[in-house]
């Protein structure tokens, strides 16, 4: 599903460049579950976001699905993120002039998905927010806001989620809630799950754990 070779990416900063991601080689078959670790500023979110074509590289490549995120434009790779990806980031990303409801309906609707005020409903409910559909990003609480960007990311059902730290606002509850969600759906429709999570008991349900460290990967566990 996601290939990556010899990944760098250096952003400057005061006039310094500074190395954030150091040679990453990483394959990630279909199906796969696999947990990112490391500590802050180890560059998983920098890695997710360069996963997402959101970003790009300073060196090396990423392969999705046979296709080189280098070799599409902008539209090409907003298709591409439309079709495949879904993305949950760690400060949300709402819209915050659309109600909660409409930030996960929107996205079905430009899949063409039919009953796209229905499914996105549905998809509030699952993440306990059936009392929250009118509601604007800044009437919620920041676990909510998080809740609604799971369900957005579900939404029209991605081959490839990425989640970055989906759990990290949440109570005990909420979060059980959560990750229940993410290992049903990524059960029952064989997606690829990344997530990137500081939460060692969450890591260890995963096929595959990787560690960052300064912006390497300084070691990969099968937790099985
Ligand atoms: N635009 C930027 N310019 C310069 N440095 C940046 C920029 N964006 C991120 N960095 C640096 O890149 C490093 C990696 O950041 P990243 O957000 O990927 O870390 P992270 O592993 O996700 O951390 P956390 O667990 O705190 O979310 C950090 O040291 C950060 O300061
Ligand atoms: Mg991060």
């Amino acid at each position: 599903m996601i290939e990556i070779s010899n990944l760098n990416m250096s952003l400057s900063s005061a006039g310094r460049s500074v190395s954030i991601l150091d040679d990453i080689n990483l394959k990630v078959p279909p199906k796969e579950f696999l947990a990112i670790v490391g500590p802050s500023g180890s560059g998983k979110s920098t890695l997710l976001g360069l996963i997402a074509g959101l970003d790009q590289p300073s060196s090396g490549s990423i392969v999705i699905d046979g296709t080189a995120l280098s070799d599409l434009n902008e539209d090409q790779l907003a298709t591409l993120r439309r079709e495949k990806i879904g993305m949950v980031f760690q400060s949300f990303h709402l819209i915050p002039t659309m109600s909660a409801l409409e930030n996960v309906q929107i996205p079905l609707e430009l899949q063409g998905v039919r009953d796209a005020g229905a499914e996105a409903g549905l998809l509030m409910t699952a993440v306990g927010l059936e009392n929250r559909f009118d509601h604007y990003p800044v009437q919620l609480s920041g676990g909510e806001q998080q809740r609604v960007a799971v369900a957005r990311a579900y939404a029209g059902s991605p081959a490839l989620l990425l989640a970055d730290e989906p759990t990290g606002n949440l109570d005990s509850k909420n979060g059980k809630r959560i990750i229940d969600l993410l290992l049903k759906l990524h059960q029952d429709q064989g997606n690829t799950l990344i997530l990137v999570t500081h939460d060692m008991k969450l890591a260890a349900r995963a096929d595959r754990i990787i560690t960052l460290g300064d912006g390497k990967i300084v070691s990969e566990t099968d937790p099985r």
